[in-house]
């Protein structure tokens, strides 16, 4: 198996189970080797993950429900807290404004190389998660949910919430995706 058989793996998948295939600890490790291993601008190292799984996690779904106001569809939620786990990522401001003034030339850079890192870091987590049978999707209720989920978690205020990962046993697979000829989008000259 090659890494590009690995990058075909991963998939949004929404039917997910609360089966885990491999246990929260291994999860966790998972994403603490990738956390450590996806690069970042000047190595600054602004991205965080919170990892929820058990009652935390369908706490988490509560939460969103909670925040929304019953908006959010009662069978989505329900699919999302019926997987295993959620990893909650996020961007640690304190260390993008500190790189800001230490590097005034890219001041205004820091925050979107921060969020191409955190983007960096939630495909490669995704993509090792399927390499082990784990399925995922990511979700965005920011910024409506921050407040309640900084204050019910423990999460420090200065890291940014980013996107929620859904993450769980596949229950069955998506459909095949409809892609743009590949000529479209990568070009020689
Ligand atoms: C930056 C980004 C934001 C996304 N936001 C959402 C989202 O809020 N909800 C959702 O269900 N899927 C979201 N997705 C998943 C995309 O819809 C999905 O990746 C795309 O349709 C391709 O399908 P695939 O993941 O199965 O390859 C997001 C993906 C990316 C990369």
């Amino acid at each position: 198996m090659t890494y590009l058989d690995d990058l075909k793996k991963r998939r949004s998948r929404y039917d997910l189970t609360s089966e885990l295939p491999m246990s929260e600890e291994a999860l966790v490790d998972l994403v603490e080797v990738v956390t450590l291993e996806v690069p970042d601008a000047f190595n600054m190292q602004s991205q965080r993950v919170v990892v929820l799984t058990g009652e935390r996690h369908r706490r988490f779904w509560q939460v969103v429900d909670e925040a929304f106001e019953g908006q959010v569809s009662a069978d989505k939620l329900a699919g999302f807290s019926g997987a295993a786990a959620t990893l909650l990522f996020a961007t640690d401001t304190a260390t993008v404004e500190d790189l800001q003034s230490q590097f005034a030339l890219y001041t205004d850079k820091f925050p979107g190389w921060a969020r191409e890192s955190v983007g960096m870091l939630q495909y490669a987590v995704w993509t090792a998660l399927a390499t082990e049978g784990v399925g995922a999707n990511i979700q965005h209720y920011n910024p409506v949910i921050d407040k309640a989920v900084h204050e019910e978690f423990g999460v420090p205020a200065e890291w940014e919430l980013v996107s929620q990962m859904v993450v769980g046993g596949i229950g069955s697979e998506p459909g095949e995706k409809e892609l743009k000829p590949i000529s479209e989008r990568v070009v020689t000259r």
